[in-house]
């Protein structure tokens, strides 16, 4: 072994996509975003707490042959704010994307309130919040009023 540290090696992808610098830890909450089961047979390398630089430790996710919508990048930036989307074209990185916290979140979570309109059994609305704070991230319900901090984020995912 060589002198440096050891370190888990994954080949390089031809086309597909590159998430790094996750929060580590967070790798496979972000492939539940991203509705990744394993059963698309795409060809996928997903990396934990592997050593950053930047981060300490961090998470890896290698798709190949998979771009990612602008939804589901805002997406990324409620799990996993550091991270950063490249777009791979013939192994050369053709796009590199910090992911932002969006303005107004429509879908993707579901509000906490029982008796809010988006959780009525029949004809539920489609959930919306207004991001009032982006670092700590807090949400609130366009329809209700609550309040949604980043700790609980990750259990209101509806994917
Ligand atoms: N990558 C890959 N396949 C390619 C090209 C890049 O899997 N054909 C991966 C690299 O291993 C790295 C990420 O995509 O994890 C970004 O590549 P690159 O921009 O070359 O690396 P860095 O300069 O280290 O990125 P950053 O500045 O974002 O830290
Ligand atoms: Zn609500």
């Amino acid at each position: 072994m060589s002198p440096e540290r050891a370190s888990l090696t994954v080949s390089k992808i031809r086309d597909g996509t590159v998430i790094d610098h996750i929060p580590a830890g967070k790798a496979l909450t972000v492939l539940r975003i991203l509705s990744i089961t394993g059963k698309e047979g795409l060809r996928t390398a997903v990396l934990m707490n592997v050593e950053s630089r930047k981060l300490g430790r961090k998470d890896i996710i290698k798709i190949e042959n998979r771009e990612l919508s602008s939804k589901e990048v805002n997406a990324i930036a409620l799990v996993a704010p550091t991270a950063t989307i490249n777009i791979i074209r013939n192994y050369v990185v053709h796009k590199k994307l910090r992911v932002e916290v969006p303005e107004n979140i429509v879908g993707i979570l579901r509000c906490p309130n029982p008796t809010c309109i988006t959780n009525r059994p029949r004809e539920p609305v489609t959930p919306r919040f207004k991001v009032t704070s982006k670092s700590p991230l807090v949400l609130q319900c366009v329809y209700c009023g609550t309040i949604i901090r980043e700790d609980e984020i990750e259990k209101l995912l509806t994917a």
